[in-house]
């Protein structure tokens, strides 16, 4: 939560930087991302983050195993959600410079963990 508020402080809006980053780096994501709009990324990311936040949608039966299989409809890859959180960590992580410390790296680092856990978990059914 501290990290994020320092970014927010730090680096504004950083929706287009984390999607620009994330899509350069992830061809097949981008061809998936081609014709959404700005205001359904800032709403996906909003729900990124709240799931990031709230440990109960990373258990079993929560919702980020609903909402993955809602993307794999649509295509969507459990490689796709690694580039994905892989970008966002990163910006939030250079917009701390300095201030980024052990408790907070370990904080991401377990989330993030979670997320994905909860992604394969629904690709193994
Ligand atoms: C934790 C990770 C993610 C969460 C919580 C999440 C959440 C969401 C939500 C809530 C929406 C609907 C936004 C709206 O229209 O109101 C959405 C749409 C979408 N997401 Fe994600 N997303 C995640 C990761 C990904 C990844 C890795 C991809 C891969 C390309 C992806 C592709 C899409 C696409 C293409 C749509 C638009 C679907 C449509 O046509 O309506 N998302 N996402």
């Amino acid at each position: 939560m501290r990290s994020l508020e320092r970014c927010a402080e730090r680096a504004g809006d950083i929706a287009p930087i984390v999607y620009g980053r994330w899509l350069d780096d992830d061809p097949a994501a981008a061809e998936l991302m081609r014709l959404t709009d700005e205001y359904m990324r800032g709403r996906m990311l909003e729900q990124v983050i709240e799931s990031l936040l709230d440990p109960a949608t990373t258990d079993p039966g929560g919702y980020i195993g609903w909402e993955y299989d809602n993307h794999r409809a649509y295509g969507a890859t459990a490689v796709m959600y690694r580039t994905f959180l892989k970008a966002f960590v990163g910006v939030v992580r250079e917009a701390s410079g300095n201030d980024w410390n052990g408790a907070e790296a370990a904080a991401w680092s377990s989330r993030v963990a979670a997320v994905l856990a909860a992604v394969d978990r629904r690709d193994a059914v």
